[in-house]
């Protein structure tokens, strides 16, 4: 088959691959050039940072099946794909246990001010006594999404000895139920961001979830609370988040996605030293792409194995 990988995955997924198939690589490319190398395409491999839009899958008119090797769904034109009945099969449980412990890594960092004392002291200085913390045991956790992702970081939150809230889009009594059997509390959105101490983003991107984060949001949580985006960018509104937090309004904030993505890009955010930011490394964790990789042999095989049963009814 005729493949396009159009962003990193595990490095001997794409050996394996290319030994039963013709394999082009762009990583990251930009429109101008998933146009030009899409064209003979059956296949489409892609993650974050690429936008496969209906004018990219329209200039491959042999576009059978589209392998998102992760989970979020906001570039791509679903609708397009459906349009034209391009199957879509998406690998989100690998990277959600990724995110999840990223997410406990940037809150324990946050509260415990590793990354500015790790600056501070690779520069010779020491600040020991600035650098008072605070302990997450005995600490609200608010997570707005309590998905897959979502849950997994509340459960985690529990672990440590926290008090684990949180909200999803729609409400049920069933989901409220079965989230207390595991000891978190399903609330609305307004009264998690008035009790969390730490609020951690788990939404999906979309029309209603863009700048869910934004003044008012900022004003309604708790003074002096930790915000952890892991969500996507727009989901935080960042000249409110900036401002919310100049005003010690929020005392730190980690974002691991954001508004702007990509080299060169430098957000204002980074001259505030009680603020964490990472290139968008939630789910790469290797055991989780790994993992991700061998999704993608074994959905490419059973294709493989399903041809060659068609062939041979054929003959
Ligand atoms: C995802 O949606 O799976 C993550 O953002 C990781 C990625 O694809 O880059």
């Amino acid at each position: 088959m005729k493949i396009l990988i159009a962003s990193s995955i595990d490095p001997q997924t794409i050996e394996e691959l290319r030994k039963n198939h013709d394999v082009v690589c762009a990583f990251d490319a930009k429109e101008d050039r998933l146009l030009e190398v899409i064209q003979d395409r059956e296949i489409l491999v892609f993650r974050s940072g690429v936008m496969i839009n209906a004018k990219v899958m329209e200039a491959a008119p042999k576009l059978q099946l589209l392998i998102r090797a992760g989970s979020g769904l906001d570039n791509i034109d679903l609708a397009y794909a459906q349009s034209r009945s391009i199957q879509l099969e998406r690998i989100p449980e690998p990277g959600a246990r990724a995110v999840a412990e990223m997410t406990f890594a940037l809150m324990l960092s946050l509260s415990r001010n590793v990354v500015h004392a790790n600056e501070l002291w690779k520069q010779g200085v020491w600040a020991k006594k600035r650098m008072g913390g605070h302990l997450i045991n005995g600490k609200t956790l608010g997570v707005i999404g309590l998905g897959s992702i979502g849950t997994t970081v509340a459960k985690l939150g529990k672990a440590w000895g926290m008090k684990a809230i949180g909200c999803v889009e729609s409400y049920s009594t069933e989901r409220r139920d079965a989230l207390h059997e595991s000891g978190i509390e399903l609330m609305n959105f307004n009264d998690v961001l008035m009790q969390a101490d730490i609020l951690s983003l788990h939404v999906p991107f979309n029309a209603t979830t863009k700048y869910m984060i934004n003044e008012a949001a900022l004003k309604s949580m708790k003074k002096g609370s930790f915000l952890i985006n892991l969500a996507r960018g727009g989901v935080v509104q960042e000249t409110a988040l900036y401002n919310a937090l100049l005003a010690g309004k929020i005392k730190g904030a980690a974002l691991d996605v954001h508004e702007k993505e990509g080299d060169g890009n430098i957000s204002p955010l980074a001259e505030l030293s009680n603020v964490i930011l990472t290139p968008h490394i939630g789910a790469m964790a290797l055991e989780s792409q790994k993992m991700i990789g061998d999704r993608v042999l074994e959905i490419l095989d059973k294709i493989n194995q399903k041809n060659a049963v068609s062939c041979a009814a054929t003959y």
